[in-house]
């Protein structure tokens, strides 16, 4: 039985990696380096013991992906492979409907043709749009997303889910991702974002190493306790275990459930900051910059779902998230570029 791992090469991609080989199962990968380096996966070799195939292969790239299946047998795949800048995404739309939702649909088009109906997909918390209230919970409605990424995350639940409809042999977990960070506690894999980053965690441990002069807060007046953004922070090492048990699910369940991983705690970027300078023992100057359009004041997740279903929560807390960050970032200060 082997797990199929599309964009693995990739920050949460790696770290799943790892724990799928910790919990026995074989793994093949495909990414085609677009915002990755090879480097990630020596280091998962080199962390778990194990070796793995790997193939520079686009998820757009049918015959590609046929020579995939064709030379292993897979059981199931976990799709990461895809653009994720908020940013680029409104100035590039093609650019991510056709890697995103074009890819996805080639990706699902292999799969059936070779037999291998289960998917588990990188969706995200971005799908239930402006109009929810949190704690965020998977019944309610999703779509009013308000950038062209989180559309593509939307259209690709909406296609996956059409198709489980369609033929009941698929099953399809739509996992919701809440944000993301921290790194694998050995300090040797984590996230290497290129230039200047976009999210708050890279931000913030680049300017404690020096990189960057100072954070911007984007807005210090929503309606949050202390003004600024309230988020639902998931450490990276929590979330890939959430996709070893979304494997056994998948390969035990037909249909397509969305589930959000999320701890369920939310988080202002004030508490964040403070949290990293108390952890790290690092200083983080800081200024108070306007609020950055499209974002929300506060999303956090119900995890129940995922509790009753994966029999999976989160177990590190946010001074985990803030140490395993600064000692991915302190050791590699170039991240893979040694
Ligand atoms: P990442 O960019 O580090 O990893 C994605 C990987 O996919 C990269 O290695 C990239 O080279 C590869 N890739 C991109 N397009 C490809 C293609 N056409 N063919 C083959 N490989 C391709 O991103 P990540 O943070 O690990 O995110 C993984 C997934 O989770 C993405 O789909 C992302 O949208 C989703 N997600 C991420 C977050 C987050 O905050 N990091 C939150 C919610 C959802
Ligand atoms: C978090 C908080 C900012 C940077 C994004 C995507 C989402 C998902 C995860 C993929 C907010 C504030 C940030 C900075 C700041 N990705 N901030 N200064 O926006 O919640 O989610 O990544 O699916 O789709 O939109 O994450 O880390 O960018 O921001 O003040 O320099 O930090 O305003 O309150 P976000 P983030």
């Amino acid at each position: 039985m082997a797990i199929l791992v599309t964009g693995g090469c990739g920050y949460i991609g790696s770290h799943t990696c790892i724990e799928l080989l910790d919990a026995g199962y074989e793994i093949v990968v495909i990414d085609n380096y677009y915002n990755s380096k090879p480097e990630a996966l020596r280091r998962v070799k080199e962390l778990s013991g194990k070796e793995f195939p790997f193939y520079e292969c686009d998820i757009r790239d049918a015959e590609g992906l046929r020579r995939v299946f064709s030379a292993h047998k897979i059981d199931a795949v976990i799709h990461f492979a895809g653009l994720k800048a908020v940013g680029e995404s409104v100035q590039k739309p093609l650019t991510y409907y056709d890697n995103n939702v074009a890819g996805t649909v080639v990706l699902c088009q292999v799969m059936a043709e070779m037999g291998c109906k289960r998917i588990i997909f990188s969706s995200s918390a971005t799908v239930y749009g402006t109009g929810n209230p949190s704690p965020l919970k998977e019944d309610m409605p999703t779509g009013a997303v308000t950038n062209p990424y989180g559309r593509t995350k939307f259209m690709i639940e909406g296609i996956l889910s059409d198709l489980c409809v369609s033929d009941p042999e698929w099953s399809a977990v739509l996992l919701r991702y809440f944000n993301p960070i921290g790194a694998h506690e050995s300090g040797r894999i984590g996230e290497d974002p290129n230039g200047i980053p976009n999210n708050l965690m890279p931000y913030i441990s680049q300017v404690a190493i020096g990189k960057l002069p100072k954070l911007s807060i984007f807005g210090d007046d929503y309606d949050t306790p202390d003004g600024t953004g309230v988020r639902d922070y998931i450490h990276v090492v929590d979330l890939a275990r959430g996709h070893v048990k979304a494997v056994g699910y998948a390969l035990a369940h037909t249909g397509a459930e969305p589930i959000n991983l999320g701890t369920g705690i939310g988080y202002s970027v004030l508490d964040l900051v403070n949290a990293f300078k108390a952890a790290n023992g690092v200083d983080v100057p800081y200024t108070i910059a306007p609020r950055r359009s499209g974002d929300v004041a506060t999303c956090y997740s119900d995890p129940a779902k995922a509790a009753a279903l994966l029999g999976w929560k989160a177990e590190k807390n946010v001074e985990d998230m803030c140490r395993d960050t600064w000692r991915w970032q302190s050791q590699n200060p170039k991240g893979y570029d040694e």
